[in-house]
């Protein structure tokens, strides 16, 4: 496979909403990000995905935009943009937008004009049907909860949105659109950006009559196309948010041959903790044997077919110390286990904010603590039907969005130093402990495993291109696996428990890259400690 920069990086998401505010209204902004462009270079990331800044009402955080070429006015101005990539460029960092293409806000020009009339330009933009014996079109569902057809008075049709009300989708099928998307991308492209992250992109291609959303039959088809119209000649990373990629699925969109994307997101290690059949939020303990059989599936079928992305979390998944680790008694040693683990695999890793301290979620007690409209839909409607209030504030403790969505801590002044007037969603209480100046000021801290893993990274092919093995003979919490490149190999061995496990070290170690307790190089039988991890060499 052709070797290209985003093979090596490691990615680091801002949700800027909960980076760092600089003017007071207690809403991150442009300016926050570039304050803290320092501290983005000291930890070693080399590529920052910033989720939505462009204009939009906020139904969902910026993921409902209203002018793709225009900055959220509570983010800052366009200049202001300019100058974040442009001092970014400067710290080696490249910055990659979110393309949101699967859906407009319904305050887009495009769907004000569309809804006005049947025959106005603009209503092939969208998709709209008529209604079916005085009712909703079909049985479609959106993700947000309730029909994803909403009826529109002014003209008697139904339009789609798999999301919000407030998220109408666009009509794909329609050339119009595609080419406004492709002109859009270039727009960004020729103000010096990285790339895209593109959010639920495997729905573009959707048959809403067949009710098929994710990978109908002309996505590929669109992908090659905007591949052409807009990044295919440029050097520039892709990374597709797609729910529903299997690992042959992966290939089509990220072999190098199709001209699609550089790689996926994939979720199926994400869902090991739902119930069969059902959604995230009826929750099952994660069976560990399962992880490993999921992510090692993903390590070697791609081949040279396909490239990985590597990621615990985002701005939609709740905290991984808090979700599969222990964020209390063995909150470090558990967060730096999941940090080994991740990042001594094969793909590309993103690092979510806050991750590299440890941050953990965010409980409520009561449904008007809670700002995500995924989440105050999903309670209402689940209320309505019978369920008890606790049973349903157990589901959005655990998986709910605003978990990973608190404010960075960054010190443990008033408001953890994110803003000095109030936070649009309350900062974890926990700021005090568990923050940025802390963790930069102490070598032992999570913060320092994800900048020495970074730096691993950089240095060591093995950890870019070597060959992915995993070790069978272990207890059924301990994930093991071994990486190679041509004499090298390297063995990475981590307790995904608070149990103490025996394991046999089946050759002889000779150096200790990593580990997250102090310890010797380990040598034959060796007891692993409670979420122990390390990283040995063993030729
Ligand atoms: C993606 C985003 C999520 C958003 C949804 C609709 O899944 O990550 O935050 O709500 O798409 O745009
Ligand atoms: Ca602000």
């Amino acid at each position: 496979m052709e070797k290209k920069w985003w093979h090596q990086s490691v990615v680091y998401q801002v949700y800027p909403r909960s980076f760092q505010d600089t003017n007071g209204d207690g809403i991150g902004d442009l300016r926050g990000i570039i304050s803290r462009l320092d501290y983005l270079t000291y930890l070693g990331i080399d590529t920052i995905w910033l989720s939505p800044v462009y204009e939009s009402p906020n139904d969902d955080n910026g993921y409902d935009i209203s002018d793709y070429e225009a900055i959220m006015a509570e983010f800052g101005t366009m200049a202001e943009m300019d100058e974040l990539i442009e001092e970014a460029k400067k710290s080696g960092i490249k910055i990659i937008l979110d393309l949101v293409v699967n859906h407009t806000s319904d305050e887009h020009p495009w769907f004000i004009e569309s809804r006005k009339s049947k025959d106005n330009p603009y209503r092939d933009y969208y998709i709209w049907r008529d209604p079916v014996n005085g009712d909703v079109t079909n049985s479609l569902r959106s993700i947000f909860s309730g029909p994803a057809w909403e009826f529109d008075e002014t003209t008697g049709q139904y339009y789609l949105h798999l999301y919000s009300k407030k998220q109408p989708d666009l009509n794909w099928e329609n050339e119009l659109v595609r080419q406004e998307v492709y002109d859009m991308m270039n727009f960004w492209i020729d103000k010096g950006i990285g790339g895209f992250r593109m959010d639920v992109i495997d729905t573009i291609g959707k048959l809403p009559d067949q009710e098929i959303t994710n990978n109908g039959p002309r996505l590929h088809e669109y992908l090659q196309e905007m591949n052409q119209a807009t990044f295919g000649d440029k050097d520039l990373m892709t990374v597709g948010e797609t729910w529903g990629a299997t690992t042959e699925i992966a290939k089509l969109y990220s072999d190098p041959k199709r001209n699609e994307l550089s790689m996926i997101f994939q979720f199926e290690h994400m869902t090991l903790d739902q119930q069969a059949g059902k959604d995230k939020w009826d929750l099952k303990a994660l069976d560990v044997s399962e992880l490993k059989q999921v992510l090692s599936k993903w390590q070697t079928a791609l081949g040279d077919e396909g490239w990985n992305s590597l990621f615990w979390n985002n701005h939609d998944l709740p905290r991984i110390v808090s979700r599969w680790g222990n964020d209390q008694e063995y909150r470090v040693e558990s967060a730096k286990m999941f940090a080994i683990l991740l990042h001594m695999m094969k793909g590309t890793p993103y690092i979510y904010q806050g991750e590299e301290l440890g941050m953990t979620n965010a409980p409520i007690q009561d449904i008007s603590e809670a700002q995500d409209i995924e989440t105050i839909n999903m309670y209402h409607e689940r209320f309505a039907s019978g369920y008890r209030k606790e049973e349903i504030l157990q589901s959005i403790n655990a998986k709910g969005r605003d978990n990973a969505r608190t404010p960075m801590q960054w010190d443990e002044t008033a408001h953890g130093g994110f803003t000095t007037g109030t936070p649009w969603l309350s900062v974890n209480p926990n700021y005090k402990t568990i923050n940025a100046k802390q963790a930069v000021a102490d070598p032992s801290s999570i913060f320092h495993t994800y900048k020495r893993l970074i730096e691993l990274r950089k240095h060591n092919e093995i950890i870019v291109w070597g060959d992915y093995e995993l070790l069978i003979e272990t207890p059924a919490e301990v994930f093991a696996y071994y990486r190679t490149l041509n004499e090298e190999r390297w063995l990475i061995v981590c307790n995904l428990s608070e149990q103490t496990h025996e394991l046999i070290i089946p050759q002889e170690a000779t150096e200790l890259i990593i580990a997250n307790y102090d310890r010797e190089v380990p040598m034959g039988e060796v007891e692993l400690r409670p979420y122990e991890a390390f990283v040995v060499k063993i030729r």
